[in-house]
């Protein structure tokens, strides 16, 4: 093959907010697949705000360093395989980094119908769309009549955890930073109510938004909202710890909230954190689940797709910076 593999180098760790410059682009030979891979050309990728907090330190992986291929998760197509499991056409999810071909072991790719549209294969029946389910349904276990609040609910994994929450028969309150976002989750998501944290008071308006408490809280910012959801949650209510985004692009992330674990005692509430891979084993019956909201027009999932590959850091600091509505991804 005499095409040339472009990759996006994680070149400098970031100062404090990252920035474009934090990446350089590369040119390198397209990868030979080994014995048990299959050689995938890339033709959608998802951006994450996880990206950040693996600079900064080991998570649930390991730490980036400065030289690495930028790691991420994408789409795409098997071009030559070395692999019974696989053929020439396929389409595959995996962690392809951000280059346009990757060799990939088969065991840590998945195998995707091609009768799902590309878009959704990487948000609602993906990683977020799980995320969204488990989390919401096992870990803050919401029951019909109760109240329900989602943090970065204009992002990917909100979007669809406040949608779950208002199918499941909850009262939904999402938040998110700015005016516009909260119209759109309200008038287009179907939220009962939207507070922009950005505006200040957030514990104000959220007694406002519901005067007689929140049953559970869908945590995916941490920070300031955690605070005032912690102070409004009901006794018997569930936190289900999904992200702490507030606090992943900088160098100085603030103290945790006050009042743990005198106000967890007192009110009997149980927070407990989770990562999506915990469910896997499960993620078929979330599958089936999730496209039969989606065919039946209970579900929309919002979709931000970015255009080229070029385009890469600009989709990551835009998605810090709140620009983005639903899942961020970027064709390549
Ligand atoms: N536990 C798991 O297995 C798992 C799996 C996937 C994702 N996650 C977590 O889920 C959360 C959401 O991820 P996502 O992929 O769905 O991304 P996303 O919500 O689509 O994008 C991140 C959003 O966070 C908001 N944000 C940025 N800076 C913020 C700040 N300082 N304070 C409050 N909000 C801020 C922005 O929206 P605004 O305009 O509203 O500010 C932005 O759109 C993240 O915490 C992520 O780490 C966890």
């Amino acid at each position: 093959m005499t095409q040339t593999n472009r990759r996006w180098i994680y070149a400098q760790a970031p100062a404090g907010a990252i920035e474009t410059g934090n990446f350089a682009l590369n040119d390198a030979p397209v990868p030979q697949p080994a014995e048990g891979e299959a050689l995938v050309r890339t033709t959608m990728l998802s951006i994450d705000p996880a990206s950040r907090a693996w600079m900064a330190g080991a998570t649930y992986r390991s730490k980036l360093e400065p030289g690495d291929v930028m790691a991420g998760w994408g789409l795409g197509e098997v071009v030559e395989s070395r692999t019974p499991a696989l053929k020439p056409g396929d389409l595959v999810s995996g962690e392809f980094g951000w280059q346009q071909f990757a060799a990939v072991p088969a065991r840590h790719l998945t195998k995707h119908d091609p009768r799902h549209r590309p878009e959704h294969i990487l948000s609602v029946y993906g990683i977020t769309g799980l995320t969204a389910y488990f989390g919401l349904l096992d870990v803050g276990r919401p029951r019909p009549g109760e109240t329900v609040l989602v943090s970065a609910a204009a992002g990917a994994v909100g979007n669809i955890a406040g949608q779950i929450a208002r199918i499941a028969g909850c009262r939904v309150i999402g938040t998110a930073g700015g005016a516009e976002k909260c119209e759109w989750l309200k008038r287009d998501l179907g939220f009962d109510a939207a507070l922009d944290y950005k505006a200040g008071g957030i514990y104000r308006q959220l007694k406002a938004a519901a005067p007689e408490g929140i049953d559970v809280y869908f945590d995916n910012t941490g920070g300031d909202v955690l605070s005032a959801a912690l102070s409004r949650m009901n006794i018997g209510g569930r936190i289900a710890c999904c992200g702490n985004v507030s606090q992943y692009d900088t160098a100085t992330p603030a103290g945790g909230p006050a009042g743990v674990p005198g106000l967890l005692v007192t009110k009997r509430i149980r927070m407990e954190g989770f990562i999506v891979m915990d469910f896997y084993g499960r993620r078929r019956q979330a599958e089936e689940t999730l496209a039969r909201w989606v065919e039946e027009g209970r579900l929309n999932p919002a979709i931000d797709i970015v255009d080229g590959f070029d385009n890469m850091p600009a989709a990551l600091t835009g998605m810090f910076a709140g620009k983005n509505r639903g899942k961020l991804l970027v064709r390549v």
